[in-house]
């Protein structure tokens, strides 16, 4: 990855873009593979602005996921949890309660994709920040993941089974392009809506071309960076968090600097904040029902949540297909250590 951490930087990708291997079967967006990995087109200036002008905060917590692995769910909880002081999360008035998940945490490079302003709005957020991002780690600024005393900001992965990740963005595209051809589409440049179906998606999924695809590699270099600087980056999984939300709550404060006093505990905090954010909740509230994201993508809340269990792969993949992608998701991390 020298050629993305190089002393200049990243190249003008107004320039390259053109020039990079283009995907256009797998939707909703056109993929350009840059770096080893499959990025939404629209995506790639908003690459290279968060190299050229995002700055970082030592007290930055960023959130970091291949899409649909649980984002919306770690956004709330990190939300929740770091700004616990000043918005009690049982309290009625909470941010969570009134806005979209994704408008309370944004994702900085998607943020940048579409308006260099970006960078104003994340300046003027107060720290300690909680921001996101689907980015691969390999692509994140030099700023961010370096070891120096004036960068401390954390990182915390959200990685899922990439079977539910892959049926979850799916039955994601599949809604988003409805949603988008009822309403004549969004700020982002979307593909033509086309029979998409679970062989197509899982064949270039299996190829990695998705959306920051191969899945396997984007789990892979966080959780082998997890391995070499744990007070850097937390590795979290989807799954051990529906098994066990207070305790992965509990240790998500812990790395992020905040962690809950035995008074709070006995208080119930951490069981208001799992409350708060849990699935039921937050698909019950208005905001979630109806809401859409502010001004950026065509996508309305609702379209975040679908059953919030895992194992739903098993409702729209054979176990053949599902044999396959275990298959070659084995293949490409054998000798790596890390399994699902
Ligand atoms: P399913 O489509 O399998 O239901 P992302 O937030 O990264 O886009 O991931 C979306 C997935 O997370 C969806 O999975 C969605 O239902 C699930 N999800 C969203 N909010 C959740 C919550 N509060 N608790 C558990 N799962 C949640």
């Amino acid at each position: 990855s020298s050629d993305v951490h190089g002393e200049g930087g990243i190249p003008d990708m107004a320039k390259l873009a053109q020039s990079l291997p283009l995907e256009t079967r797998c939707l909703p967006f056109s993929l350009r593979q840059y770096g080893g990995f499959w990025l939404p087109e629209w995506i790639l200036p908003g690459l290279e602005a968060v190299h050229t002008h995002f700055e970082p905060r030592a007290s930055d917590v960023f959130l970091a996921s291949f899409p649909k692995s649980g984002t919306t769910w770690l956004k709330a909880l990190a939300f929740a949890t770091v700004n616990r002081a000043e918005h009690p999360p049982s309290g009625e008035d909470h941010p969570l309660r009134r806005r979209g998940v994704h408008d309370c945490v944004n994702f900085f490079e998607s943020t940048f994709a579409v308006s260099r302003e970006g960078g104003d709005v994340f300046a003027q957020l107060p720290s300690p920040r909680v921001l996101a991002t689907h980015l691969p780690y390999s692509l994140l600024p030099e700023r961010i993941v370096e070891d120096s005393s004036d960068s401390d900001c954390r990182i915390v992965y959200i990685c899922r089974d990439p079977k539910d990740a892959l049926v979850s963005g799916w039955l994601f595209t599949k809604k988003m392009l409805a949603a988008a051809a009822a309403t004549n589409g969004g700020i982002v440049e979307m593909l033509p809506p086309a029979p998409y179906t679970m062989e197509e998606a899982l064949d270039l999924f299996c190829h990695g071309r998705c959306v920051t695809g191969p899945h396997w590699h984007h789990v892979l270099e966080y959780w082998e960076e997890s391995r070499r600087r744990p007070e850097k980056v937390l590795f979290l999984r989807y799954e051990e968090m529906l098994r066990e939300p207070a305790c992965n709550v509990k240790k998500l404060a812990e790395f992020m600097g905040c962690p809950f006093t035995d008074e709070e505990e006995s208080a119930g905090v951490v069981d208001a904040i799992v409350d708060l954010c849990s699935f039921n909740q937050l698909t019950n509230l208005q905001v979630n029902k109806t809401g859409a994201m502010e001004g950026r993508l065509v996508a309305r809340n609702e379209l975040f949540f679908g059953k919030g269990v895992a194992g739903n792969w098993s409702n729209h993949m054979s176990p053949e297909m599902a044999a396959r992608l275990d298959r070659i998701v084995e293949g490409a991390l054998r000798g790596s250590g890390f399994t699902f």
